[in-house]
């Protein structure tokens, strides 16, 4: 909310028009306030906080080893029984297909009459995993993050980053992600 002030504030509206000043967030509060779930879901999207360093690969930014039950075959590749497949989660929550300028903070990619009449793909598949195992607290997260974003806007008043004399500081764009399991 520092680095993209133009976010923060349309979320600090949405909340003072949504649940005002004499009472805080409650979830059925959710439906009527469009700009927080989409802050919720390009926060998942963005940074997603599950990645691991694949130490055995050495590689970049990936996700949960899934395993194959039987022999298959995806587009013309024979897959044995036994198969270990790692989803690469950062390119797929950051694919310039589905996502324009992927690299930016931009809510508004899953509001439809904000985004050209589509919303962008639904990041959930892909920040909390895939098919069976997929995260089995998604819905718990979503609820609990989601409240929490709507209080902190309803308790706290935002404003731009400043200096030790009151300076405002420049917003850094460039937030560069680390990889790796619990250290965050
Ligand atoms: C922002 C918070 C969270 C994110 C982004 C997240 C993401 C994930 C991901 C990517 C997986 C691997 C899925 C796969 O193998 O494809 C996973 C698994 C899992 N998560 Fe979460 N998770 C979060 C919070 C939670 C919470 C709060 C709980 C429990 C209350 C939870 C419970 C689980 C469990 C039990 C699994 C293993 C599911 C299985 O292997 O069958 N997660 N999560």
């Amino acid at each position: 909310m520092a680095v993209y002030p133009e976010c923060r504030k349309k979320a600090q509206a949405e909340v003072d028009q949504v649940i005002g000043h004499s009472r805080l967030p409650e979830f059925g509060d959710q439906a009527s306030a469009p700009y927080l779930a989409a802050i919720l879901k390009e926060t998942l999207r963005w940074f997603p906080v599950i990645l691991l360093d694949n130490l055995l690969l050495n590689s970049t930014l990936s996700a949960l080893p899934h395993a194959t039950i039987a022999d298959d075959v995806y587009e013309g590749y024979r897959i044995q029984v036994g198969s270990i497949g790692i989803p690469n989660s950062w390119k797929i929550l950051h694919d310039s297909e589905s996502y324009a300028h992927p690299y930016m903070f931009r809510p508004k990619r899953f509001i439809p009459e904000e985004n050209g009449g589509v919303a962008e793909h639904d990041p959930t598949i892909g920040s909390f995993g895939y098919g069976r195992r997929i995260c089995a607290g998604k819905n718990l997260v979503a609820a609990s993050v989601w409240v929490s974003i709507a209080t902190t806007f309803s308790a706290f008043d935002w404003s731009d980053p400043v200096d030790e004399s009151g300076q405002t500081i420049d917003h850094i764009r460039a937030v560069q992600p680390s990889s790796s399991i619990g250290s965050l």
